[in-house]
């Protein structure tokens, strides 16, 4: 009975994180629960922000157009995006690779921005650290002489960066209506790096959650059987 309890207590306690949507204050993003999933709103909002704003200098080999209805958009809608982008044999379609941007790491004092489908997993921090990153760009103090073409980020092991400072309030305009600030713009971007690092996110938890729940009723037919054996051999 008491494992049952501490079980419920545990779905109980997790239910109620699984509902709530990404938030800024304090940075919140509801994939980080235990049975989180990815909030799609915020999904299509960072998908907006990699698209205006990242794309121009990170490519993401591993995500086709068609991917985008993962995000909650519809195919059509997928399709209209994908027919935007211009590649060289003509406009995009959904079986389509996002178009990588041409860039020319001597643009970046030698560094190269790295391809973004797998980021988030492979840093440490993840999520969070795409969001700090973003959102830690300072003056460099006086006594820290920058590398040619870097930048000061206190989020960034060594403290200075190649990449130029990427957002800025109202860089992108959302279609939800949801104030551009930066930090907006940053969580946003750092949920869609997290679902495009892992999109089965939602499916795993799923599955976690349908084995707790039968454990759980496992212990029940457990505890009923030993009380019933019991009983009956008094
Ligand atoms: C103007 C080009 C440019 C744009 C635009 C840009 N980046 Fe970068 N980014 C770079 C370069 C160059 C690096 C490599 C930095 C280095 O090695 O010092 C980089 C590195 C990164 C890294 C890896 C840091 C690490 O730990 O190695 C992340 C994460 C990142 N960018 C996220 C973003 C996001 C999110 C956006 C869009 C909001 C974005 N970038 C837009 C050029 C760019």
């Amino acid at each position: 009975m008491r494992l049952f309890l501490a079980a419920l207590a545990v779905l109980l306690l997790a239910a109620p994180a699984a509902r709530a949507e990404d938030t800024l204050n304090p940075p919140h993003w509801q994939s980080e629960g235990v049975f989180g999933s990815y909030d799609k709103a915020a999904l299509q909002r960072g998908f907006l922000v990699y698209q205006t704003v990242c794309a121009a200098c990170h490519s993401m080999n591993e995500l086709h157009y068609r991917d985008l209805t993962d995000l909650g958009l519809s195919t059509a809608q997928a399709a209209a995006i994908a027919s935007t982008v211009k590649l060289s044999t003509g406009p995009a379609t959904l079986d389509d690779i996002f178009k990588a941007p041409a860039v020319n790491a001597s643009a970046f004092g030698g560094a190269l921005p790295p391809d973004m489908s797998t980021l988030v997993a492979a840093r440490p921090g993840g999520t969070r650290y795409v969001y700090n990153l973003l959102t830690s760009y300072q003056n460099a103090p006086a006594d820290v002489t920058l590398l040619p073409s870097h930048y000061y980020n206190t989020a960034y092991p060594g403290l200075q960066i190649a990449m130029p400072p990427p957002l800025k309030d109202n860089a992108v305009t959302y279609a939800d209506g949801t104030k551009a600030t930066t930090a907006q713009e940053a969580a946003d971007a750092a949920a869609f790096l997290t679902w495009a690092a892992n999109p089965d996110l939602d499916d795993s938890k799923e599955i976690g959650l349908r084995a707790v729940l039968f454990l759980v009723f496992l212990t029940i037919i457990a505890i009923a059987t030993k009380r019933k054996i019991w009983r009956e051999s008094l």
